[in-house]
C-alpha cells in the first residue's frame, strides 16, 4: 500500500465535516510540521509509518467531531496564531467584530482596557497588539484558561496584557477603565446546538449561561458601571437573536448611545453602550 501525501489525502474520509478536505490537509500538514502548501509541492513523497499511523489517528479524531483547533492546538484569531485547549472556547471569526468595534470606538490616549471571559486571550490579546499604549487585563474564572492566555501572552511577547484569575470583577477591586469587552456564554442551557458539531467537544463553562443565555451578560450589564470611568464603553458579544434583549438592559441599567453591530453574515453580533453617569 502506498503511503504518498496524495494517496493519504485523497483516501481520508469525514463525512460530517463541513470542509474534510481541508481539514484533513491541516492536519496532515500539522504532522508533517510543513506548511499546507508542501502537500500540494509534494503531493508524491511517501511517508514513514510513524506519520502514517500519527495522521491516521488525528483523521479518527476528527471523524468523531472533535475540532481541528484542538487537533492541532492552535487557531488564527485576528493576526495572531493562539494556543487553544478544552479549559476554554477556540476562538471565532465572529468575535473579530467585537475586537474591530472596540478599536474604533476605544480611546486614542493611553487607557486600561478589561477584557471579560478572556479564554485563550484572543480579545485581549489582538487589542493589546494594535494599541501599544493601552494596558488590558484580561479575566477569566477558569484557572487553565488564564495559564492558557498567559502562555499565549508570553509567547507573543505583548508586554502591555495581564491575566488575571476572576469570576467577572470579583478580583478587580477599585480599578477603574476605559473600555470593557466581554465574549460570556450566551448559549441555553437547553440549546439543542451544544449537542452538535464541535462545541460538543468546547466546556459548558464557555458556552451556556442560564435557561435563557443571558445570565452572565445581565450580571457583567448591572456590574460594569461600578468599573467604567465616565465616557467609557461596555461591548459585549453575544447571539444574533440576543441583540434586542441586550440593548433594552443595557438602556434599562442607564447606558447611553446603545446599539448594535452586524458581524460578516450580516447578524448583530456586537451590542454596546456608553456610561456617562
Ligand atoms: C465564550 S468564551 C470566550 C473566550 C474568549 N474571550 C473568546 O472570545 O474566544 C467565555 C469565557 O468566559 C469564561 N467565564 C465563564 N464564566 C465566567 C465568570 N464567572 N468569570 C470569568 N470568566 C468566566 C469562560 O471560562 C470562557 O473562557
Amino acid at each position: 500500500m502506498t503511503h504518498s501525501i496524495a494517496a493519504l489525502l485523497a483516501q481520508a474520509q469525514l463525512p460530517d465535516s463541513d470542509t474534510p478536505r481541508l481539514d484533513a490537509e491541516l492536519l496532515l500538514a500539522h504532522v508533517l510540521g510543513k506548511p499546507r502548501s508542501y502537500l500540494l509541492t509534494w503531493p508524491e513523497r511517501q511517508l514513514a509509518e510513524p506519520q502514517v499511523a500519527r495522521f491516521l489517528t488525528l483523521l479518527a479524531r476528527r471523524r468523531q467531531g472533535e475540532p481541528v483547533a484542538y487537533l492541532l492546538g492552535e487557531q488564527g484569531f485576528w493576526s495572531l496564531s493562539l494556543q487553544v485547549s478544552a479549559d476554554t472556547l477556540i476562538p471565532r471569526p465572529d468575535t473579530e467584530r467585537l475586537v474591530e468595534v472596540a478599536l474604533q470606538l476605544g480611546p486614542q490616549h493611553p487607557a486600561q482596557i478589561l477584557d471579560l471571559g478572556t479564554g485563550t486571550g484572543a480579545i485581549a490579546l489582538a487589542l493589546a497588539s494594535e494599541r501599544a499604549h493601552w494596558q488590558v487585563i484580561g479575566v477569566d474564572r477558569m484557572p487553565g484558561a488564564v495559564a492558557l492566555a498567559e502562555n499565549n501572552r508570553t509567547r507573543l511577547a505583548l508586554a502591555n496584557v495581564q491575566f488575571l484569575h476572576s469570576d467577572w470583577f470579583a478580583a478587580l477591586g477599585q480599578r477603574q477603565f476605559q473600555l470593557i469587552v466581554a465574549n460570556p456564554p450566551y448559549i441555553a442551557a437547553d440549546d439543542p446546538h451544544l449537542q452538535q458539531g464541535d462545541v460538543r467537544f468546547e466546556p459548558a463553562s464557555a458556552l451556556v449561561s442560564g435557561a435563557d443565555g443571558l445570565c452572565d451578560i445581565r450580571h457583567i450589564i448591572d456590574s460594569a458601571p461600578s468599573y467604567l470611568q465616565a465616557g467609557g464603553w461596555l461591548l459585549l458579544e453575544h447571539g444574533w437573536q440576543q441583540a434586542e434583549a441586550v440593548r433594552q438592559l443595557l438602556s434599562e441599567r442607564g447606558f447611553e448611545a446603545v446599539q448594535s453591530w452586524q458581524d460578516l453574515g450580516g447578524h448583530q453580533r456586537v451590542t454596546g453602550g456608553c456610561w456617562h453617569a
